[in-house]
């Protein structure tokens, strides 16, 4: 079997200490493994399958003996070592918003278009953590029955902000605790005890920069520009997981039970659907797991061909870390990665 040299950029983030116990746990056949970051971290140590590794900084001569560098360091640092880690052959699955709506550049989640990982030119882009979640829930569904509109909620975890975000609402949840005042740095307000409808920049058209990411990404994503796309993103006072209202128009009805019996067979997709008992999906419970969970499904009153469903996933995991790997698994199982010199 071809093993694989493998480099994580921003390896002492929060995406990628989960790009570390991604690959372990799904054993990638890793010839080598370089931890890259920013001076800052250089000289750290991490544990990659029990083995002490040395973070470097990231140059431009860093990728030189690299097959696949996974990158998770912000859209500046990608824009700038991505092109030079592609011009030095590896072949480069970024994290970032860099490259996302570059036509040149596929944006893939393996689930729904994993042809277009064959027409890369050195740089594959992976989606924003929310439209992830968002095409892995509908997908199987518009094949049957094409979406004409989405209209999607989202209330998103503090961890998609990074770690100092994290830390943030550590600090400020035993802040308000004990009576203090919180003072945002991370964010415009408060995160702790509240909820702010605003992530990323805002645009001249009043929606977010996030907002507007969910829109495009997820029309490139499905092939389908003609889908009405609507998306409020919310930042909420949970660690980990992205939840989300999400309202589907059809071109034809589709009752609650037919979307269910899609979804149930779908791949990446696990059911909890039981409002009798409560059974629902919860960021709680998803935070560390691999599947979208889907559940609420009901008519929408609103429309004669609409749905309204309830979606959570692992932002870090699905949302990020774990769809950039499967990437990088469908390049190997279909032989459209090959290592240079490294078996
Ligand atoms: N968190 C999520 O749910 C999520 C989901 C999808 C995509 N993403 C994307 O993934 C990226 C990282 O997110 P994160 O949550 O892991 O952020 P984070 O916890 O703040 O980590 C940022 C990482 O980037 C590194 N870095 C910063 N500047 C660098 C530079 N000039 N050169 C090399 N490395 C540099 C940092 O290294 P130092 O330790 O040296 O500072 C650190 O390893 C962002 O582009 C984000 O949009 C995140």
């Amino acid at each position: 079997m071809n093993k694989y040299r493998v480099a994580i950029v921003g390896a002492t983030g929060l995406v990628g200490q989960e790009f570390i116990k991604v690959l372990e746990q799904r054993n990638f056949p890793m010839a080598s493994i370089l931890l890259l970051a920013s001076d800052r971290s250089a000289g750290k140590k991490l544990f990659v399958n029990h083995r002490e590794i040395e973070v470097e900084e990231t140059t431009p001569e860093s990728f030189k003996k690299v097959d696949i560098a996974l990158f998770s360091a912000g859209a500046e640092t990608s824009r700038y070592f991505s092109p030079i880690a592609a011009q030095s052959g590896a072949v480069v699955v970024d994290n970032s918003s860099a490259f996302r709506m570059t036509p040149a550049v596929p944006l893939v989640v393996p689930e729904v278009n994993p042809e277009d990982i064959k027409w890369h030119k050195g740089i594959i882009a992976n989606p924003n953590c929310s439209t992830i979640q968002i095409v892995v829930a509908l997908y199987p569904l518009h094949k049957v029955n094409p979406i004409k509109r989405i209209i999607v909620d989202t209330y998103q975890a503090v961890s998609g902000t990074g770690s100092a975000a994290v830390e943030e609402l550590t600090v400020q949840a035993k802040q308000v605790l004990e009576g203090q005042t919180a003072i945002p740095h991370v964010y415009p307000h408060q995160i702790a005890f509240n909820i702010l409808p605003e992530i990323d920049v805002f645009l001249d058209n009043g929606y977010t920069k996030e907002e507007w990411k969910v829109v495009e990404e997820t029309r490139k994503i499905m092939h389908a520009d003609d889908i009405a796309i609507s998306a409020t993103c919310v930042r909420v006072p949970v660690f980990t997981g992205h939840s989300m209202a999400i309202h589907i128009e059809f071109s034809q009805p589709m009752s609650p039970d037919e979307a269910q019996r899609i979804l149930a067979q779908a791949p990446g997709i696990k059911l909890l659907d039981d409002p009798t008992i409560s059974l629902y999906p919860q960021p709680w419970s998803a935070a560390g797991t691999d599947e979208v969970f889907v559940g609420r499904i009901r008519r929408d009153a609103s429309h004669p061909n609409g749905l309204v469903m309830w979606v959570v996933a692992d932002n870090l995991r699905k949302g990020a870390a774990l769809n950039a790997v499967q990437i990088a698994e469908e390049m190997i199982k279909r032989e459209w990665l090959h290592p240079r010199g490294g078996k």
